[in-house]
């Protein structure tokens, strides 16, 4: 059987995935799973770029780790993710998660962004959230691919649910932002859900990856 290490830390993020890989029939595994490395510079300019990187240094890191006579193959999946901002230009983009610091809290950062959106009144506040996802076997990329989810900037930031920047991703469709979506609203138009849906279809097809 197939092991695909999630490579994230991020409980949210994980809590997804692990819904949506859940009934493959392969065992996941995170990098709680093996003693904790280092988490890798991502000096990727795209997602794309951070997630191959990410998903190359993670899947070195436990194929050493891992025994390699129990279990099946050992694969990595990485994904990297953010929020794109029209009118600032694409920020934060890769940035999200260190936007203004890596300590800044999201209520400061929403102050910022709506700040700057306040410079450019006539813009569209057109924002899409980004998940490029890398997995990595053997030091190899064997699949990739990107989601993406379209909305506004809201007004103002609403909802308690989701994390990182959800409160303030107004979804057109739903009326509301993805702070204010269940978690299953959220995974079935999201942008972390269709990446992982089309992994989950990849590995379908492939009980045992070589
Ligand atoms: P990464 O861990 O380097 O991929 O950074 C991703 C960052 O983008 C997160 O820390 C959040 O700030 C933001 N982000 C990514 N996905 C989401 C999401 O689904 N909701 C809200 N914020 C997100």
């Amino acid at each position: 059987m197939n092991r695909v290490v999630i490579a994230t830390t991020n409980p949210g993020k994980l809590r997804e995935i692990r819904r949506i890989l859940g009934h493959l029939p392969a065992a996941i595994l995170s990098l709680r799973d093996f003693p904790p490395v280092a988490e890798p510079d991502e000096t990727g300019v795209t997602f794309e770029e951070n997630a191959r990187l990410k998903a190359l240094y993670y899947d070195a890191a436990v194929a050493s780790a891992a025994a390699p006579a129990h279990g099946g193959p050992l694969c990595t999946v990485a994904e990297d993710s953010g929020l794109v901002i029209d009118a600032l230009g694409g920020a934060p983009g890769v940035q999200s998660a260190r936007f203004l610091g890596p300590d800044a809290s999201y209520p400061e950062r929403f102050e910022e962004i709506f700040r700057r959106l306040a410079a450019y009144p006539g813009a569209p506040r057109t924002a899409r959230f980004v998940c490029a996802l890398a997995l990595v076997q053997g030091g190899s990329v064997i699949f990739e691919t990107t989601g993406v989810v379209e909305g506004d900037i809201a007004a103002a930031p609403r909802g308690e649910r989701g994390f990182g920047y959800d409160p303030i991703m107004y979804f057109p469709p739903y009326g509301r932002t993805l702070a204010e979506a269940t978690d299953e609203e959220k995974e079935r138009v999201g942008h972390r859900g269709q990446a992982f849906r089309r992994l989950a279809q990849w590995l379908e097809g492939r009980p045992v990856i070589s």
